[in-house]
């Protein structure tokens, strides 16, 4: 059950304490679903799910959310301004309207004149229970510490009695905590399956807005119609009154109205995950990446030989798909660790090799970062033991003294837009000496696309390599 410090209260409002927020022994779902769990993930993804009242989640975020008060809570939101939906559209028919503005009591006033708002919750609320669930529901890459992996929110609606959020679907997967008041909630099936982005007619927005929603929806269905919900609402939609204690679970892409029956306030766990299709084309954008030709800029001056370059890609990609990968250089058996530790320390691999050296590849995507390299670009070295890992070694350090180890930075699968990494990891050497001897090392082997050593006595090489293959620096054939 939750525990520990309160996020909030009155006293302590922004960059309050960071919670304990579990006992570290109960899965966060537990927590909040109860002896429901089992049920609740049977309907993971498939169906609306409700549970009612559940009294010890509500009394613990009363504690952690300062009792519920709405100034309290709005001026610790982790986003930089509020939404605030009106209670009166005009100019765009039914649909919803809203502006931002960036100060909390200028939220409020309009919270308390009847408007409705929407902001996020706190931060460091933010921090441990998203990260949770997603790891509970398999809905992340395990070892990704990277926010591009772990994708997710905890949104806060302050609702006031009549706002009506009308028909729409969301891409994430909800979880929604009501706080305080009730809602009532209709569902309509739609026919949408993984949804990449939201469909919103309740809504007004921009014209890119509107494109980017409809194109990419349609990428899944092309015959997908905006106004389903309306031919599907022939069919009764079903409807549950939600109120204080509550949880609601609705799968993304299903239709839903929200009325608000009682001034309300209520907190929605927002997650979403990465598809099969990003963590394979990253991978293999890492490796065109790598030919000078193809990080050309596209040049539309000579049809010909800009067709032919795109030729030249199609045959390299044939050749990547048959032999430079293998699905596990893209997901090495690393992400499928459900705890794993963001720092390795090469001393507690073993020194003996259960695999012959014969069947172990380099992993193409994969780089090693010496951090003497990277002081050179003002990296700085995170001595912090405590905050990396609880199974440290014993060489720490106080942040005063430069650290006895050597460290190594792994990173695996960053082709994607913002060469952000599917895997990281920090690689503790005995000795400065030691990660350079490694780093060498390695970058012979990847030279040779071989992975060759001769006598290993001590072990040391072992323990190397079986380091690398439990992050998938090097994986076996
Ligand atoms: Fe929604």
């Amino acid at each position: 059950m939750l525990q520990g410090k309160p996020i909030l209260s009155k006293n302590k409002r922004k960059n309050s304490e960071i919670i304990d927020f579990t006992d570290g022994s109960t899965p966060i779902l537990t927590s909040i679903m109860g002896s429901n769990v089992g049920d609740f993930m049977t309907n993971f993804k498939r169906n609306p799910y409700v549970i009612k009242g559940n009294d010890r989640i509500l009394s613990a975020l009363k504690d952690q959310l300062g009792d519920f008060d709405v100034e309290t809570m709005l001026e610790s939101s982790a986003s930089d301004n509020y939404h605030v939906w009106l209670k009166q559209t005009s100019n765009h028919g039914n649909k919803l309207e809203s502006i931002i503005v960036e100060d909390a009591s200028q939220a409020l006033k309009l919270y308390n004149a009847g408007h409705s708002l929407y902001c996020r919750a706190p931060k460091d609320l933010e921090d441990i229970v998203v990260s949770r669930c997603l790891k509970e529901l398999n809905f992340s890459i395990g070892c990704s510490n990277s926010d591009r992996y772990r994708r997710g929110e905890i949104e806060t609606f302050y609702s006031n009695k009549g706002h009506l959020t009308a028909f729409h679907t969301d891409f994430q997967e909800n979880i929604t905590i009501m706080l305080t008041g009730k809602k009532k909630w209709r569902f309509i099936n739609s026919s949408l399956t993984h949804p990449l982005r939201g469909c919103t007619p309740h809504y007004y927005q921009s014209n890119d807005v509107a494109e980017t929603q409809l194109k990419v929806l349609k990428l899944s269905d092309s015959m997908f119609s905006v106004n389903e919900y309306i031919d599907n609402k022939k069919n009764k939609p079903y409807e549950v009154i939600i109120e204080a204690g509550d949880i609601l679970y609705h799968p993304a892409g299903i239709w839903h109205e929200v009325e608000c029956i009682e001034n309300s306030i209520s907190i929605n766990i927002s997650l979403v995950g990465v598809t099969y299709a990003e963590v394979v084309s990253n991978a293999i954008q890492q490796l065109l990446l790598q030919n000078d030709k193809y990080r050309e800029i596209v040049n539309v001056s000579h049809q010909k030989n800009a067709l032919q370059v795109i030729q030249n890609i199609f045959d390299e990609i044939q050749s990547i798909v048959t032999g430079k990968l293998v699905p596990n250089d893209i997901l090495t058996n690393y992400c499928f660790v459900k705890e794993c530790d963001p720092i390795l320390y090469i001393s507690k691999f073993n020194s003996k090799l259960s695999i012959s050296a014969n069947k172990l590849r380099i992993n193409p995507l994969a780089s090693l970062l010496l951090v003497n390299e990277l002081k050179e670009l003002g990296w700085s070295e995170n001595t912090d033991e405590d905050e990396t890992s609880s199974t440290s070694s014993s060489s720490s350090s106080s942040s005063s003294t430069a650290p006895s180890y050597g460290t190594l930075v792994v990173h695996i699968n960053y082709g994607n837009e913002s060469y952000e990494s599917l895997i990281r990891a920090e690689i503790r050497c005995d000795s400065t000496d030691q990660a350079t001897i490694i780093y060498n090392q390695w970058l012979k082997w990847k030279q040779n696309n071989k992975v060759a050593f001769e006598v290993d006595k001590s072990g040391e090489i072992c323990r190397v390599i079986n380091c690398l293959l439990h992050v998938g620096v090097i994986n076996c054939i």
